[in-house]
C-alpha cells in the first residue's frame, strides 16, 4: 500500500515498537498522527526522543473510552493499532485492566473505524496467543492456547477484528508478530533485561527460565512487516518472525560475548512464570507474509543485538531503566 500524504493514525505510538513504526511511516511520506496514553504530566513515551517529531501531530488520550475513539478517528485513512497492555506478569495481577485496554480498546477503535469508513485497519496481535508451540514452526493454523490473561486478552481482540470483518465488512487485516527487540524496549522484556543489567556494571544478571526458547525480530524489520502487511487481503492473519529460535540461556551467552562482559547470571525464582503458564517454544512459521509480499527480515540476532546494546550504552538511554529492580 502507497502510504505517501495519507493520514495515518498510530496508537501505542508512545512505546516501544509504535514509535519506530512513526519513523517509518514519516519516511514513506504518511502525515502521522501519533495517539500518546493521557496522562497529567503530558509525556509523550518514547516519540519525545524522536528527531522528527515536528513533523507530526501528537494526541494523548485512552483507547478505553469510546468517545474518544471516535472523534480521533475522523479524517483518518489508515489506523495502526498497537497500543496494548503487554507484559505478561503484570497481566497475573491485574487482568481487569488487560481485557479492558486490550479487548475493549480494540472494540472502541473497530467501532470508530467503521463509523469514520477508513481504508484500513492493522490490528496487532502476538505470538503469545499461541502458548506451547504443539508444532514447529508455528504458522497462522496453529491452535490458540491461552496461558496468561495476556494471551486471552489478546485472543479477545483479534477474535474482535476477525468479527467486525466478518459482520460488518471492516477492511482490517492482522500483524502477528513474535517476540521484538531493539532500542526503547521496556525492560519486562528479556534483551533489555540483560543488556541493561550488564550497561550498568552488574556482575550477577537476574533472569527467569533459561530453557525457553523465543523467535526474535530487530524492531526496523517488525516495523517494515506492519508497513507490508497494510497491503495485504482483509481478515487474514500474518506472522512477523525470523523463522529461528534461541533459548534464553543461550541468548545470555551471546549478549556477554558481544559485551565483552564476564557476567553471571543468579535465576530469581520470582521472574518465573508459574509452570503451566510459561510458553516453552516459539518458532515462528514466517511463510505467509513472505509469499503474499516478499518480507523477509533483514537484520541478524547478531547484528541487532549489536545496534540495541549500542543503543543501551549511551548513558542517557541506560538513565531511563531501573535495572536494579524486577520490572513486571
Ligand atoms: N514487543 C514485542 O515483542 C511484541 C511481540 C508481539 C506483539 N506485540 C504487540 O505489539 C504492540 C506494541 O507492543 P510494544 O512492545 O511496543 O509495547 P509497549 O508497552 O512499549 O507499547 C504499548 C503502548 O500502548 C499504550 N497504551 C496502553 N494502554 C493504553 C490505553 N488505554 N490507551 C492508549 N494507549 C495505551 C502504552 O502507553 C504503550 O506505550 C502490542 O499490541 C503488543 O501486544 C509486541
Amino acid at each position: 500500500m502507497n502510504l505517501e500524504s495519507k493520514r495515518v493514525l498510530v496508537t501505542g505510538a508512545d512505546g516501544f515498537i509504535g514509535s519506530h513504526l512513526v519513523e517509518h511511516l514519516i519516511r514513506s511520506g504518511a502525515r502521522v498522527t501519533a495517539l500518546a496514553q493521557y496522562n497529567s504530566f503530558n509525556f509523550w513515551g518514547w516519540l519525545e526522543d524522536l528527531p522528527s517529531l515536528g513533523g507530526i501531530e501528537v494526541v494523548s488520550g485512552d483507547i478505553r473510552d469510546s468517545h474518544f475513539c471516535l472523534s480521533l478517528l475522523k479524517e483518518i485513512d489508515v489506523l495502526f493499532h498497537l497500543a496494548a497492555l503487554i507484559p505478561v506478569p503484570y497481566s497475573y495481577q491485574a487482568p481487569d485492566s488487560f481485557l479492558d485496554t486490550n479487548i475493549r480498546g480494540t472494540l472502541n477503535l473497530c467501532q470508530a473505524a467503521l463509523a469514520r469508513g477508513v481504508e484500513k485497519m492493522i490490528h496487532t496481535s502476538t505470538s503469545e496467543v499461541y502458548g506451547t508451540a504443539k508444532y514447529l514452526p508455528v504458522d497462522e493454523n496453529h491452535p490458540l492456547h491461552a496461558q496468561s490473561p495476556y494471551s486471552a486478552s489478546k485472543i479477545g481482540a483479534d477474535a474482535v477484528a476477525i468479527s467486525f470483518k466478518c459482520s460488518f465488512g471492516l477492511p482490517i487485516v492482522i500483524a502477528r508478530p513474535f517476540n521484538t527487540y531493539g532500542p526503547r524496549q521496556s525492560a519486562r522484556a528479556v534483551i533489555p533485561t540483560i543488556i541493561s543489567q550488564i550497561a550498568s556494571g552488574l556482575s550477577r544478571v537476574r533472569l527467569g527460565d533459561l530453557t525457553t526458547t523465543r523467535d526474535f525480530t530487530y524492531v526496523d524489520d517488525t516495523c517494515r512487516g506492519f508497513l507490508a502487511i497494510a497491503g495485504l487481503p482483509d481478515g487474514e492473519i500474518f506472522h512477523i518472525g525470523s523463522g529461528e529460535e534461541i533459548a534464553i540461556g543461550d541468548l545470555f551467552k551471546l549478549i556477554v560475548e558481544i559485551m565483552k562482559s564476564d557476567a553471571e547470571i543468579e535465576i530469581e525464582s520470582a521472574r518465573k512464570r508459574p509452570p503451566e503458564s510459561e510458553v516453552l517454544r516459539l518458532r515462528c512459521s514466517a511463510q505467509k507474509l513472505r509469499e503474499a509480499s516478499g518480507f523477509h527480515p533483514d537484520v541478524p540476532l547478531r547484528e541487532g543485538l549489536r545496534r540495541t546494546i549500542d543503543w543501551f550504552r549511551d548513558a542517557n538511554n541506560l538513565r531511563r531503566y531501573k535495572e536494579h529492580l524486577y520490572n513486571v
